[in-house]
């Protein structure tokens, strides 16, 4: 997830870009620049860092134009870098991208035997090579554009500017967000609103195949697949530029839990063939024969990381037989854990940058496990560190409580345990297409899960003012009911626990009595029928039950009226949909509460000392 910005007017086009990147540093901040046009050349200037540190370094050129493109990064292929930042540029084609491009290193390959010269690790650098590389046969930047992007599979919204046609800006979009500002004799495209609001509140968003050209006398939209023109529907944008920012939600939490279904199609965007029955691990360094020794898988990580964590023994041990430890990592550190050969170290962690995981990474390390990082931030020290990294792409996460990390987290795992599953020859062909296949239906799945979110604010409007809240789970929905009970006392403050419902008896049955709400996780699976005398328990202790189940579950219905349905899926991707109502739960209670939700007291989104 990365931001976009480009501008065409009257106006010099320096300050509306870098003003319009400040107003998109959310998607990504690890690298930024601009390209511009003068004297009918292009110039780009680009560095690491924050948009501030771009401020600064072009500060003294008092550069001028009237022709623009900026980009914010978030890195996905590449560290952060100067290199690596965009704008791209290929002769006298420039690009800005945001999305990703699966088929890069073929393309990338391909280009080079034919003497182009590349001077990032970046997916987008082969966009401008393939445009130039159509320029160069005679077609215009648009014809250019539309042959290059045929080759391409994967995600994008670009903007692209040519040197050799000085007063245009192309802009095309498929899978990643555009929209295009009407300003009166000026436009503009971004990744989001808020980059132009300053200037102009009307708008038109781009859909995917779509194509628009800005010159200074206006926008024209055509369909890149049939070259027909488009007419496009403009927009009075009515949010504020904060309100925008979050795009129209009132809180960042609210924001990326909503944005699921796209960070977990990102995850799993260019992971497996489905032909082949085959995974793709780029970034990941271990080899088919490697996985088939495996003994032992070893999953380290601290809070909403280690939940995911608990949920791949669950996966990998079931899936493809391999014994697998969890541990916290500020435990594991000072534990003295005992490695054998042939042993697998998985670590989990958005940030990349939580200590105790860096320090358990470390030892693992000193130990002679081999490390592989479910990461988010590209170039973080935790994917440094590692010998191999699966980065999940789920895009920046602003608010302090995690949520779609914690999803896509569980989508790569189960993407892993698959390939484990198939080098240790413990699934069939058919249970491997049969596994993909659910997961390519996710993120619909997950779309379907968050139209809870009514039902669930009523829940909420019940029990905000309790002191206490138990949530209950089983087998791999276990670690969920640890999840939902972390987000409600870390963003609502009210005291909560979870607990593996087959344990009530041993203790925690004592505090259930007419005040206590308890919430069950109960999905049409192998444990169902426990969870049902579990329910059963609390309800004849007078206990307030709240139950999370598959569609068309009528059996926990009898159990109580507090009930929520989740659309149904396979055992392994169950604990991405049950979190959902349990987030959003937390979420609805924080702020009736009103508590401070993107910013709950005393925490810090990343825990960078011990
Ligand atoms: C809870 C939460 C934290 C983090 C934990 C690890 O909502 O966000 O518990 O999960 O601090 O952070 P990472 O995953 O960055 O290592």
């Amino acid at each position: 997830m990365c931001g976009i910005i480009g501008y065409i007017g009257s106006r010099n086009a320096i300050p509306v870009l870098i003003n319009g990147l400040k107003r998109l540093e959310y998607r990504g901040y690890d690298s930024a620049g601009i390209s511009f046009l003068k004297d009918d050349k292009i110039g780009v200037r680009r560095c690491a860092g924050k948009i501030k540190e771009l401020e600064i370094f072009i500060r003294k050129e008092k550069l001028k134009s009237n022709i623009g493109l900026g980009h914010t990064r978030w890195a996905t292929h590449g560290k952060p870098s100067e290199e690596n930042a965009h704008p791209h540029r290929a002769g006298g084609i420039v690009v800005v991208h945001n999305g990703i491009i699966e088929n890069y290193i073929e393309l990338k390959e391909g280009l080079k035997k034919k003497g182009h010269v590349f001077t990032s690790e970046t997916d987008t650098e082969v966009i401008c090579h393939l445009i130039l590389s159509y320029s160069k046969k005679g077609h215009g930047l648009e014809q250019a554009t539309k042959e290059a992007l045929k080759l391409v599979k994967g995600a994008y919204a670009i903007g692209v500017i040519n040197e050799a046609e000085p007063d245009k800006i192309l802009a095309v979009k498929k899978d990643s967000p555009l929209v295009i500002g009407l300003g009166d004799g000026e436009y503009f495209i971004a990744s989001d609103m808020p980059a132009f609001l300053k200037y102009t509140r009307d708008a038109m968003i781009l859909e995917n195949g779509e194509m628009a050209t800005l010159t200074h006398k206006g926008v024209s939209v055509s369909d890149i697949y049939s070259n027909r023109p488009v007419k496009k529907k403009v927009m009075k944008i009515t949010w504020s530029p904060a309100m925008a920012e979050k795009g129209g939600y009132k809180h960042f939490m609210l924001k990326e839990i909503y944005e699921q279904p796209r960070a977990i199609a990102d995850t799993i965007r260019g992971r497996f063939s489905l032909e082949k029955g085959e995974v793709n691990l780029k970034e990941f360094s271990l080899k088919q024969s490697d996985l088939k020794k495996l003994k032992k898988v070893f999953l380290v990580a601290c809070g909403t990381s280690w939940h995911a964590a608990l949920v791949g023994k669950y996966m990998i041990e079931d899936m493809a037989r391999v014994p697998c430890e969890v541990d916290i990592a500020s435990e594991f550190r000072y534990r003295r854990p005992l490695i054998p050969g042939n042993c697998l170290m998985i670590v989990l962690t958005q940030s990349g940058e939580t200590a105790d995981t860096l320090a358990a990474q470390k030892e693992a390390k000193r130990l002679g496990a081999r490390v592989l990082t479910i990461c988010n931030v590209v170039g973080s020290t935790s994917s440094r560190e590692a010998d191999g990294v699966f980065y999940t792409h789920s895009g920046p996460e602003i608010g302090v409580a995690s949520t779609k990390a914690f999803t896509t987290q569980l989508t790569a795992l189960y993407i892993l345990s698959v390939a484990l599953a198939k080098a240790k020859g413990q699934l069939r062909a058919a249970e491997i297409t049969a596994l993909f296949n659910e997961l390519l239906q996710l993120p619909e799945k997950v779309e379907k899960a968050l139209k809870c979110d009514d039902s669930i604010l009523k829940i909420a409007k019940k029990f905000y003012r309790v002191r206490d809240f138990l949530y209950l789970g089983r087998g791999i929905n276990f670690p969920i009911a640890l999840e939902g009970a972390l987000k409600l006392k870390e963003i609502s403050y009210i005291h909560a626990e979870g607990y593996p419902a087959g344990e009530m008896k041993h203790g925690p049955i004592a505090l259930i009595d007419n005040d206590m709400p308890v919430l069950a996780l109960a999905p049409d699976d192998r444990v169902l029928e426990k969870i049902l005398s579990n329910m059963e328990e609390v309800k004849s202790r007078g206990g307030k039950l709240i139950a999370v189940a598959t569609e068309g579950n009528t059996r926990v219905h009898a159990h109580t009226s507090h009930m929520l349905f989740m659309p149904e899926t396979n055992y392994y991707l169950s604990p991405v949909i049950f979190s959902i109502p349990l987030h959003l739960l937390a979420y609805h209670m924080a702020v009736l509460r009103k508590c401070n939700v993107d910013q709950p007291r005393n925490l810090a989104k990343s825990v960078t000392v011990e």
